[in-house]
């Protein structure tokens, strides 16, 4: 295995320390070959359920034959191995017959984070980083914090003043991580990050591209759960993007080692005050055009610049994808949906089901299509959003029940 340059090729040595191309800036990934049998495989992987080994009870370290290896010892807490769990009302009011949640909120630190952390942190230790750092709109910054405090190495975590969920916050501090406040936004904080030229430092926002390979294996496990059968189609929020291409060059890369066969189209939803990629998607340009004051209640994917949109565009090229934007008003009741399932998540994994809607609605997508969506958050991740919409409903609902 080699690191890649996505644009002019460069090829870099697996382990060389190295966040853009060192030729022309651009993103950088992981070029994966394995030899085994598409048969052979899926028997491995599934035998490896029945062990008590640490990297064979991680869902991500399970799939290791497409993860960089080497490493002596990986820093896993047993992440991944989450669930799909069908959407009952909440799938029925979005006009679907066959919609499941892939709940990634239901990961050590409660969001998909952990599955790019387990081996973003790994490899931080490996090449013998003092202080691993990231800048976050909350989630990254609670996962870094665990995998580090784990890990044994410092954590520096760089965050917009004001903009996190108060949880979240409390999460990375629990985790024992220094936290540094930025007066702007998300990202400007990770401008200031990247302006940060302490030698000791390793870098692991989703431009590192270690995280996106344990990120991608959610479309792996999501695969062996439908016994290899894909959906129609795939759905996740999209904030800096870097899960969306996780998820597109794991379709990549096991349509070519004849794991799947048909590739589900991916359908990424933003928020419309944040909504770079809908809007370069919509008008068809081959440049991202950032959005300078990026606004959403889904704090989370606040993001106006976001660092992977070529490797999204590549993804929704390779899958016949889609892009879309819903307001907040259209989160929040797709969200309280959700909640009345009994599932659960985050306002910004809540796009997922508000796209959903709308593309139905639309009649771009067939009541009666296979369709997975991604929940990347747990609903304790920002209970603040729900206290501030519902408290006053929920508090005379209550006093109608007591009298
Ligand atoms: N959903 C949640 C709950 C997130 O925290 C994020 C990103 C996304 C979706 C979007 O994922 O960035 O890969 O497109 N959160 C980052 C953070 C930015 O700092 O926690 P993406």
């Amino acid at each position: 295995m080699h690191i890649r340059c996505i644009q002019c090729n460069t090829t870099l040595e697996l382990h060389e320390r190295a966040l853009a191309c060192p030729r022309c800036g651009d993103l950088l990934e992981i070029v994966v070959r394995v030899d085994r049998s598409p048969e052979e495989l899926k028997r491995v992987w599934r035998e490896r359920r029945m062990s008590n080994a640490a990297c064979d009870r991680s869902g991500v370290w399970r799939f290791r034959e497409f993860l960089p290896g080497d490493y002596q010892e990986v820093v896993t807490m047993a992440e991944g191995n989450t669930p799909l769990v069908r959407a009952r009302r909440s799938g029925a009011w979005a006009g679907l017959q066959n919609l499941q949640y892939k709940h990634l909120g239901w990961n050590p630190t409660a969001c998909f984070k952990d599955l790019g952390m387990t081996v973003g942190v790994t490899e931080a230790k490996h090449v013998g980083a003092q202080i691993v750092a990231c800048a976050s709109t909350g989630n990254t910054s609670g996962s870094l914090a665990a995998y580090a405090a784990y890990a044994g190495i410092a954590a520096r975590v760089y965050l917009p003043a004001g903009m996190v969920s108060l949880a979240k916050v409390a999460q990375s501090i629990d985790y024992g991580a220094e936290l540094v406040e930025i007066q702007g936004n998300f990202d400007q904080a990770l401008s200031t990050m990247l302006a940060d030229n302490d030698p000791r430092i390793y870098f692991l926002n989703s431009i590192n591209p270690f995280r996106i390979e344990g990120q991608k294996t959610v479309i792996f496990e999501m695969m062996e759960q439908l016994e290899w059968q894909p959906p129609d189609y795939v759905v996740c929020p999209g904030g800096n993007l870097g899960n969306s291409s996780a998820f597109g060059k794991a379709l990549e890369e096991l349509k070519a080692h004849g794991l799947i066969e048909k590739v589900p189209r991916m359908i990424v939803v933003q928020a419309a005050g944040a909504n770079p990629l809908y809007q370069t998607w919509r008008d068809g340009l081959t440049e991202l055009k950032p959005v300078a004051d990026p606004q959403t209640v889904a704090t989370a994917i606040r993001i106006g610049n976001p660092k992977s949109w070529k490797k999204a565009l590549r993804v929704l090229r390779f899958t016949n994808g889609m892009v879309l934007d819903v307001t907040d008003e259209e989160i929040g009741q797709a969200k309280e949906m959700i909640g009345r399932d009994g599932i659960g998540c985050e306002p910004a994994s809540a796009t997922t089901l508000a796209g959903l809607r709308k593309l139905v609605a639309q009649k771009k997508i067939e009541p009666e299509a296979t369709v997975v969506a991604i929940l990347t958050g747990h609903v304790l991740k920002d209970p603040d959003y729900i206290l501030k919409r519902h408290r006053p409903a929920a508090a005379s609902k209550a006093g109608v029940a007591k009298s």
